[in-house]
């Protein structure tokens, strides 16, 4: 093994050039023959320890060509944003300095720096400086997490600490979701005890937002899980009305903003998110369109009291002056130093250059739309952020023309069912994505429709 970082780092830089200067010419979902050449990673764990110079490079040798373009400007599967460069390189460093900011104890500077970024966090999106703020790996735990400090509060107003009695025996607790909740807002509320099955699910607009009329009669001890952009079609719930009718029975407001309050940031959107604000907790993602690298999750919760009762943890070798220690506000206790690349992320990009990237994937996201309703697809959502459901022909003609778009390497996408329709479903979220990556893709898919419908 060699004992200098130089030699590897260096490698590793240059490597990680060479695949970025190539990212967006390469095949955006990798070739079969890339794919397959996966296969030269199935070795034997070997005995003795190999070069890590000749190790880095089958991994940028193999691995690199088998990735999807995620960092390049036309891939727009899933919600998945690129990395930026300041956020890419400050992540390094971080790793570099390899700290887990779970109290000052353990690193006073990703301790620092990640309050810093809490802070931002908190004003860029508008939310109450006085909220407490988690950083998880993903959306999925900053939802379990908000829910959790929901849990706490609800059943400590009936005299029930849920942390040291568990839920056997315990005041129940209504949760009301959306018929459009995302799977991972079912699967915290599986791992919370609350059971996904056990919800009630409120019936949703032609655009997948939550129809206020439905939410059912509120009390003190029920959960409303609203949605700050659907995974398809981008829509928001009318969460400041469900907010001021949730503040009437005292229930607790719960939004799933894992791309979409990034929306919050632009003007055009504001009645969009009209009193979201009143809302008590909120999960949302730094890896999706704030573009930080994976993984970055943040929660944020109005009472930063229930946050740290439902997740706070003591021991005496940590210091007990109640000094704010991220390990608190969240389920990790170890963990990477994550605010380091949210703090670099919005410190290079200002709150300007965070709105124009925003308002650039919305403007994108319609040109798209446009476009394809141009070469006769039908647009099955109302573009109102920067997602969008396509459709045209049968469903094996959609497949046909999916999988002649992935064969020409220019851009991807994916299959969904939305309102019981087929469609394309189009994220347009990197911060790399200009109007001629759009054009090029409206190119890519005629030549496709060209081939398996014909003009
Ligand atoms: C609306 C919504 N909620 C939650 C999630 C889960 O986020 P993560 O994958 O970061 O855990 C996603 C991810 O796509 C999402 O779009």
């Amino acid at each position: 093994m060699d004992k200098t970082y130089e030699k590897d780092l260096l490698t590793s830089a240059g490597l990680a050039q060479d695949y970025l200067a190539h990212v967006l010419d390469m095949p955006v979902f990798p070739s079969a023959r890339a794919r397959a050449g996966l296969s030269a990673f199935d070795e034997a764990l070997p005995e003795c320890g190999k070069d890590s110079t000749e190790t880095l490079e089958l991994l940028h040798r193999v691995g690199g060509p088998a990735t999807t373009a995620t960092t390049g400007a036309r891939y727009f599967g899933f919600v998945v944003g690129g990395t930026l460069p300041a956020a890419a390189a400050a992540n390094w460093l971080a790793t570099a300095w390899d700290q887990s900011p779970s109290s000052e104890m353990n690193s006073p500077a990703a301790v620092k720096v990640e309050t810093v970024a809490n802070r931002w966090l908190l004003e860029i999106l508008g939310l109450p400086a006085s909220s407490g703020v988690g950083m998880t790996t993903g959306a999925t735990m900053a939802n379990f997490t908000g829910l959790a400090a929901a849990r706490t509060a609800l059943l400590s107003r009936k005299g029930w600490d849920v942390e040291v009695q568990g839920l056997y025996g315990a005041p129940e607790i209504k949760v009301v979701v959306s018929e459009e909740v995302h799977i991972t807002v079912e699967k915290a509320l599986s791992m919370l005890g609350f059971g996904k099955g056990r919800v009630t699910r409120v019936r949703t607009d032609a655009n997948g937002a939550m129809l206020l009329d439905h939410v059912p009669s509120l009390d003190d001890m029920t959960i409303v899980c609203t949605q700050a952009g659907n995974v398809n079609s981008g829509a928001i719930d009318p969460i400041g009305a469900i907010a001021r009718k949730a503040e009437h029975a005292g229930a607790w407001v719960h939004v799933d903003g894992a791309f979409g309050l990034w929306g919050k940031l632009l003007e055009e959107h504001s009645a969009l998110f009209e009193g979201i604000e009143q809302a008590h907790s909120f999960a949302t993602d730094a890896h999706k369109w704030l573009n930080t690298p994976y993984d970055c999750g943040v929660v944020i919760c109005h009472d930063a009291r229930m946050l740290q009762q439902a997740m706070a943890t003591v021991a005496p070798y940590f210091r007990e002056d109640g000094a704010y220690a991220p390990k608190d506000m969240v389920p990790e206790f170890s963990r990477r130093a994550r605010g380091v690349e949210v703090w670099a992320a919005l410190r290079t990009m200002g709150r300007e250059g965070v709105a124009e990237i925003i308002a650039r994937c919305c403007a994108n996201a319609r040109r798209f739309a446009n476009g394809l309703e141009e070469l006769g697809f039908s647009i099955l959502n109302d573009v109102v952020l920067n997602q969008l459901v396509a459709t045209i022909g049968t469903p094996e003609e959609l497949a046909a023309i999916r999988a002649h778009v992935e064969a020409s390497g220019e851009c991807w996408f994916g299959p969904t069912v939305w309102k019981g329709k087929h469609g394309i479903r189009i994220s347009v979220s990197s911060w790399r994505t200009m109007e001629a990556d759009i054009d090029r893709s409206l190119a890519a898919i005629a030549a496709a429709k060209q081939a398996v419908i014909g003009e």
